[in-house]
C-alpha cells in the first residue's frame, strides 16, 4: 500500500520564532504511523532552523519553491542544490506562483527537472481558474500543465513524484470555494490515466495524488477517501495544530480501515 501523504503549505506566514511553536505543538501532537507521511513546508528562512528541532521520526521538510539554475549570478534567488541536504521535497508551480510570479508551463518543467536532477522529489501543483472551469477547460489545462511539466523525465522519475490538485477556485486565498469530491475525483482520474498513457501503468499506479484546497479537519476524510486520492496540500489550516493534528489522523483511520478491508477481501479470495 502506497503512504498517504499530509503535507503542510505554510505559505508567506510565521516568522522563525512562531514556526518553532507551532513545531513544538506538531512534534507533541503528531503520532508516526507508518501509513502517513507528514511533510511540513515552512518559509525558507526557517527551514534550518525547524530541521534542527523537528523530530524526523514524525516529519519532513518540503521547500516552497527554489529556482532551476543550480548556481550562478541570480540575485534573490536559491537553488534546488542549496536545498538537496535540507529538505526531501519541493512545492513546484503552486498557484499562487503562476499568477503572482508569472511561472509559466516552461519555468515550472525546468524546476521539476533541477529537483530530480539533485535528487529532491518535487510537488508539483496543477489546477485550473474558475473560469477555465466554466468554460469547461479543466481537463485540457490540467492535462497541459502535466504533460508539460513532466516532459524530460524517465517513467521512473515520474513514478516517485508527487503531483497536488489544486483547483484555483477552491484555495482559500483565492475565493476557497468548497469542491464536490466527486467533481475532484474526475480530475485526479484524468490526471493518473494522462501518466499511464505517457509513462506505463507502474508510473499511473505508483504517483501520488494529492488534492489541494481549503482542507480541514471535517472535509479531509471526504477527499482522502477518493480513490485516486493519495493524500493532501494543506494551507490554511496547517498553521492550526489541532485541525493539522486532525486531518493527519484521519488519514491514518482511512488508511487503516482501507488495510484491513483488503486484508478480508485476501481471505475471502483464499477461502
Ligand atoms: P488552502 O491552501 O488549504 O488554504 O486552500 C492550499 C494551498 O494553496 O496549497
Amino acid at each position: 500500500m502506497k503512504r498517504m501523504m499530509i503535507a503542510g503549505n505554510w505559505k508567506m506566514h510565521l516568522n522563525v520564532h512562531e514556526g518553532s511553536v507551532l513545531v513544538k505543538r506538531l512534534n507533541d501532537h503528531i503520532i508516526p504511523h507508518h501509513s502517513v507521511e507528514v511533510v511540513l513546508a515552512p518559509s525558507l528562512v526557517s527551514l534550518q532552523p525547524i530541521s534542527q528541532e523537528l523530530d524526523h521520526r514524525k516529519f519532513r521538510l518540503a521547500a516552497q519553491n527554489a529556482f532551476y539554475k543550480d548556481e550562478g549570478a541570480y540575485t534573490g534567488e536559491v537553488s534546488f542544490t542549496m536545498l538537496r541536504d535540507l529538505v526531501h521535497y519541493v512545492i513546484v508551480g503552486h498557484s499562487e506562483r503562476r499568477i503572482y510570479f508569472n511561472e509559466t508551463l516552461e519555468t515550472v518543467r525546468d524546476k521539476v527537472q533541477a529537483a530530480v536532477r539533485n535528487e529532491l522529489t518535487p510537488i508539483l501543483c496543477v489546477g485550473e481558474t474558475k473560469q477555465e472551469r466554466a468554460a469547461n477547460e479543466t481537463r485540457r489545462v490540467v492535462h497541459d500543465q502535466v504533460t508539460t511539466a513532466l516532459a524530460n523525465l524517465t517513467a521512473e522519475e515520474v513514478e516517485n513524484m508527487v503531483i497536488a490538485y489544486e483547483p484555483i477556485w477552491a484555495i482559500s486565498t483565492f475565493g476557497g470555494e468548497i469542491s464536490k469530491p466527486d467533481d475532484i475525483q474526475k480530475v485526479l482520474e484524468l490526471i493518473r490515466s494522462c501518466i499511464g498513457e505517457l509513462y506505463g501503468d507502474q508510473a499511473a499506479k505508483q504517483v501520488r495524488l494529492l488534492y489541494g484546497g481549503s482542507i480541514n479537519a471535517d472535509t479531509a476524510a471526504g477527499y482522502l477517501a477518493l480513490p485516486d486520492c493519495d493524500g493532501a496540500l494543506v494551507g490554511g489550516k496547517s498553521l492550526n495544530y489541532h485541525q493539522f493534528s486532525d486531518i493527519v489522523e484521519k488519514a491514518y483511520h482511512l488508511q487503516s480501515s482501507q488495510r484491513r478491508t483488503r486484508g478480508q477481501d485476501r481471505k475471502t479470495e483464499e477461502n
